[in-house]
């Protein structure tokens, strides 16, 4: 039997930066549970956003066809997935909303198509921000986790890292590392004990 899938997605438009380390390190305590990981970077996606059509919700398909088809089999085979992102302008940047928003046709099919709901798995989330503005991690946090929960992922845990904007700033807070690094390592647990 193949060992679970791990799936991440990296959610900064700027590659290898902090929220990506953070997603390498929970990817690397999966890998140490004995799962297999699967990253994808959005910046390298080339999808278009969702267009509001309805077409999904006559379907279940989204009705364009660009390289989202890749992430929705991704997002298919895997046993659990961990979204990392930036804080931008309070929120997540444009490329992972425009991600996010192509999860729609998961949504019509349950609540309009009344298909099954998708299984349960686990789920992580990991916020990075730079900190000095009011607002926090809230106004990103909420779409990872309406998205997340139509997605059937019962999120085992979350880490958030304040005071981190230089790329590679986040290797001055070892410990947020070691928190995203055992964060995997339960969410890969929990996925080889649920993986029949
Ligand atoms: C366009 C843009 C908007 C940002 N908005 C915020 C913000 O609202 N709040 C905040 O704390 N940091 C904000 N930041 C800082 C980033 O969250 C921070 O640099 C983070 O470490 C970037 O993560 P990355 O290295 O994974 O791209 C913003 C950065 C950019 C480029």
């Amino acid at each position: 039997m193949s060992q679970p899938l791990v799936l991440g997605f990296a959610g900064s438009p700027r590659r290898h930066g902090n929220s990506e380390q953070m997603l390498d390190a929970c990817l690397s305590g999966a890998e140490g549970a004995g799962t297999r990981v699967h990253k994808l970077a959005v910046a390298e996606l080339a999808i278009h956003p969702c267009r509001g059509c309805g077409g999904c919700s006559l379907t279940g398909e989204c009705v364009i066809h660009d390289q989202m088809s890749e992430v929705y089999e991704a997002i298919d085979r895997a046993s659990a997935i961990v979204f990392s992102s930036p804080v931008y302008f309070s929120s997540v940047p444009g490329i992972m909303k425009v991600l996010l928003d192509r999860m729609q046709p998961y949504w019509a099919r349950t609540h309009v198509l009344k298909l099954p709901r998708p299984a349960r798995r686990p789920g992580g989330i990991l916020l990075v921000r730079a900190g000095g503005d009011p607002y926090g991690f809230v106004a990103a946090e909420y779409p990872l986790k309406s998205v997340s929960a139509v997605l059937g992922l019962e999120i085992a845990g979350e880490v958030k890292v304040t005071d981190v904007d230089a790329a590679g700033a986040v290797s001055r807070h070892p410990a947020a590392l070691d928190h995203a690094r055992e964060l995997g390592a339960r969410v890969g647990a929990s996925a080889l004990s649920g993986h029949s």
